[in-house]
Order: C-alpha cells, then sequence, then structure tokens
C-alpha cells in the first residue's frame, strides 16, 4: 500500500488481479500510441490511443479482457458498463487524478452512474480494496448518442474518416467513433485545455464494419 490509505501501488493492485482465476487468451498489453497526426488536425490536448481493438481473436475488442475472468469459471462481473468502472476503480485505487469521461452510445432510461458506481465498489471489495463509489463520481455522458444506438451520426461519420486519414486507425461505427465525436467536441469547445493529455481507449467493435458498408461509403465520400 501507498501512504494514503486509500490507494495501493500499481504493483499490489496487479498482484490482488493476478489472485483471481482468469483464462490467458487476450494479446496483452495492447499497444498505447501516440497520435501526433490527430493531435495536430485538431489543435487541442495531446492525443494517445490504447488499442484494445488489438486484443487478438475474432478482430479484438474489450469483450476479450471480461472474457478471460469468465471462461475461467468465474464470473467476474455481469451486465454493461464494465469498462468505465473498471476505469474509474483503477484510477481511484491509484490515487490518479486523472479524469474518466465516458460517452454512452445508448440513451438509458435511467441514470447508468448509478450501476457504473455499484460495479466499480463491487469490483473493489472483491479485490480488497477500501474504496466505494458514489453516482457523482462517474462522468458518463450520452449527449453524442444522435438518433438511437447503431444509428450513424454525421459528426461520428467524421470522427471515423478523421481517425482513418491521419493516424490509419479504423474506429467502429456504433461506440468508438461516437466518442472520438465527443472528444472532437470536447476539444473544440475548449472544455480539454491545449496542455492537457488524453487518452482514448478504442473498445474494439471492428467487425460491425461489415454492416455498416453502405453507411461507410457515405462517409467516404463525405467532406470534412
Ligand atoms: C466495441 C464496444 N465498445 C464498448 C462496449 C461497452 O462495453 P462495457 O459494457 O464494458 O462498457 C461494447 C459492448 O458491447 C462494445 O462492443
Amino acid at each position: 500500500m501507498t501512504n494514503d490509505k486509500h490507494t495501493i501501488s500499481r504493483k499490489h493492485l496487479q498482484s490482488r488481479i493476478d489472485k483471481i482465476a482468469r483464462s490467458q487468451i487476450a494479446h496483452l498489453p495492447t499497444p498505447l500510441e501516440f497520435c501526433p497526426r490527430l493531435t495536430e488536425e485538431l489543435g487541442g490536448p495531446q492525443i494517445w490511443m490504447k488499442r484494445d481493438d488489438c486484443t487478438g481473436l475474432a478482430l479484438g475488442g474489450n469483450k476479450t479482457r471480461q472474457l478471460e475472468f469468465i471462461l475461467a469459471d468465474y464470473i467476474y462481473l455481469a451486465g454493461a458498463n464494465i469498462t468505465p468502472a473498471g476505469l474509474a476503480l483503477g484510477a481511484k485505487a491509484l490515487g490518479r487524478k486523472t479524469k474518466v469521461i465516458g460517452i454512452t452510445p445508448i440513451h438509458w432510461d435511467e441514470d447508468r452512474s448509478t450501476d457504473i458506481a455499484r460495479i466499480a465498489s463491487a469490483t473493489a471489495e472483491r479485490l480488497g480494496l477500501d474504496v466505494t463509489f458514489s453516482p457523482e463520481e462517474i462522468h458518463n455522458e450520452d449527449g453524442y448518442v444522435g438518433e438511437r444506438y447503431g444509428v450513424m451520426t454525421p459528426e461520428c461519420r467524421q470522427a471515423m474518416k478523421l481517425v482513418a486519414q491521419t493516424e490509419g486507425i479504423i474506429l467502429d461505427p456504433v461506440y468508438s467513433s461516437k466518442a472520438m465525436a465527443g472528444l472532437i467536441d470536447h476539444i473544440h469547445c475548449k472544455r480539454i485545455g491545449e496542455n492537457e493529455t488524453v487518452v482514448f481507449l478504442h473498445t474494439g467493435g471492428t467487425p460491425a464494419l461489415f454492416a455498416y458498408a453502405e453507411d461507410l461509403q457515405l462517409a467516404a465520400g463525405e467532406a470534412l
């Protein structure tokens, strides 16, 4: 443990996670890449991308991380919103000031922050960590969904095109392109300062590209 009784060192956190049964199927660690051309194009913060679209197995994606625990016959956590819960927990347990901003692609009937906080607190308990979460600590935005889940917006098409053109990285049409549309908007409206650093988590979803072939042809033809 570190000096602050509520935080833990990275090494200790890893050792607690390592105690949980797990099938090692993902290609880890996934790359953390600096995106110099995207950073320059947007003229804002330094943008890095965590490439969880490169976890291997059937075109990659964040689900492989969850499956490592489920396949080990240990249902780690059920339900959605696992990724933002895990990130919020990691940041708080390690005592980092990093702000975790979730951009949801779904209009939920009820506020997801309560559920994400519950998952993060339950995971902390499972790992024997002295941290809990309230919904107010979770930042989850639904302002970039557009019409509804799974329907591309003009902004997410443009985000996909921009990232493909500048970095040669293909976002997916349902999740990461809407998250990138959110990040671009936050940069444009100066919610994120020029001197800050952002890590964009690319959660995968690449197989969806095939189902969106028509939409993507349209995106390729649209001017930025
Ligand atoms: C590509 C992609 N990204 C993100 C998510 C959301 O994952 P989670 O429920 O872990 O937040 C999903 C869930 O299906 C997904 O397919």
